[in-house]
């Protein structure tokens, strides 16, 4: 007799051996002519790499066959792209060595699949902070993520976390003046740092919600002082909800993820509980820069590429940590066969 015994195992997610890591640094300057203003990004990454990495992200957001069908269209969009942005992506295409509508297409594909869960938190003592989780359907990612120091006249302007290639940014602190992340909310056309200008917290708050933009967003903005943050869910036009902390009746965190926080998530979607569960766990007593950062890795999802943790009254402690990939195996063909004879 033959016996054979079919181990069936369900899909199983595989931590790599590989760990978390900080990405890359480089200074942009901002007196620099935007045509060649990112250039210093060819100093940490290969050109050959990031032209590989920038047609698999292409390729997963818009079909081949579409591709030469949007040309012309894109083309036409970049008229409409604002300086000083046209000319940073004018730039990155031709040291890429990529066509001027794949760049722009990337810089599109950057802001529609973004997924992200940003936590704004106060301390006991009125210390504000800000963690983000950015999660993107795209592995790649993991490798063209990069912190940027933005300078001007030589000093810190701000600075963030994004990706190579793109031009905006969803995550940045202006030094010792106020700290902001944006959620899509729908499709975006994200210039985060030009809407929210060079003022403190209150400046911030205000432009983020009143300049006309796109479509809607939410902005998660920390300040420097007790009781700055905010959740601001904007529609185009304006502010549709201004969500700010509330320490004194017991709201010292807010969460936002890609809902609006007034109405109850997609069932499929547990990130928001995840995050609200973590952070009661962590209380308000504990909460400091790296329980945030524990409470925001606690909550990750598979696709998460990165977590930031900061806060605007010390601007040096800004942290960003790719995290390590999981990728999920199908184990369920695995078959044992074992023979023996009766
Ligand atoms: C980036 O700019 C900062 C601030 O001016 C400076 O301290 C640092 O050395 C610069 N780093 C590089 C890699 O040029
Ligand atoms: C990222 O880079 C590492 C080391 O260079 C490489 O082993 C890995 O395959 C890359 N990951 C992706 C998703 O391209
Ligand atoms: C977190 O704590 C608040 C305040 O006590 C409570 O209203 C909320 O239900 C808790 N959320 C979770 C997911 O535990």
């Amino acid at each position: 007799m033959v016996g054979s015994a079919v181990l069936l195992l369900g899909l199983v997610p595989v931590v790599l051996c590989q760990a978390e890591f900080a990405p890359p640094t480089v200074n942009i300057s901002l007196d620099v002519d935007p045509e060649v203003r990112w250039m210093p990004l060819l100093e940490v990454f290969d050109v050959d790499y990031l032209k590989k990495a920038a047609a698999e992200v292409i390729d997963s957001t818009v079909p081949k066959w579409v591709h030469h069908a949007v040309e012309p269209v894109v083309m036409a969009l970049e008229k409409y792209v604002p300086q000083p942005y046209a000319g940073e992506i004018r730039g990155m295409a031709s040291y890429m060595g990529g066509s001027l509508s794949d760049v722009i297409i990337l810089n599109f594909a950057y802001e529609i699949t973004a997924f992200c869960t940003s936590i704004v938190a106060q301390d006991k003592n009125g210390h504000v902070y800000h963690g983000r989780n950015l999660d993107y359907p795209h592995p790649v990612l993991r490798n063209l993520t990069v912190n940027i120091i933005f300078l001007k006249n030589g000093e810190v302007a701000y600075r963030g976390t994004s990706f190579a290639g793109y031009v905006g940014l969803w995550t940045g602190q202006s030094p010792n003046k106020f700290t902001v992340s944006g959620d899509q909310r729908g499709y975006n056309s994200n210039i985060l740092f030009q809407l929210a200008g060079e003022g403190d917290f209150q400046d911030a708050v205000i432009r983020l919600s009143k300049i006309p933009i796109i479509t809607g967003v939410y902005y998660i903005v920390g300040g420097v002082r007790a009781g700055e943050g905010a959740v601001i869910t904007r529609d185009r036009v304006g502010p549709a909800d201004i969500w700010p902390l509330d320490p004194v009746n017991g709201g010292w965190y807010r969460v936002e993820t890609n809902f609006d926080h007034w109405l109850p998530p997609p069932s499929w979607d547990h990130r928001r509980e995840a995050a609200n569960k973590a952070l009661n766990a962590t209380g308000q007593d504990n909460i400091n820069m790296d329980t945030l950062y524990q409470a925001s890795v606690d909550q990750s999802t598979p696709i998460t590429v990165y977590t930031t943790t900061m806060s605007a009254a010390a601007p040096e402690r800004y942290n960003t940590l790719v995290r390590p990939q999981v990728i999920t195996l199908c184990l369920k063909c695995i078959c044992l066969h074992s023979q023996f004879l009766s």
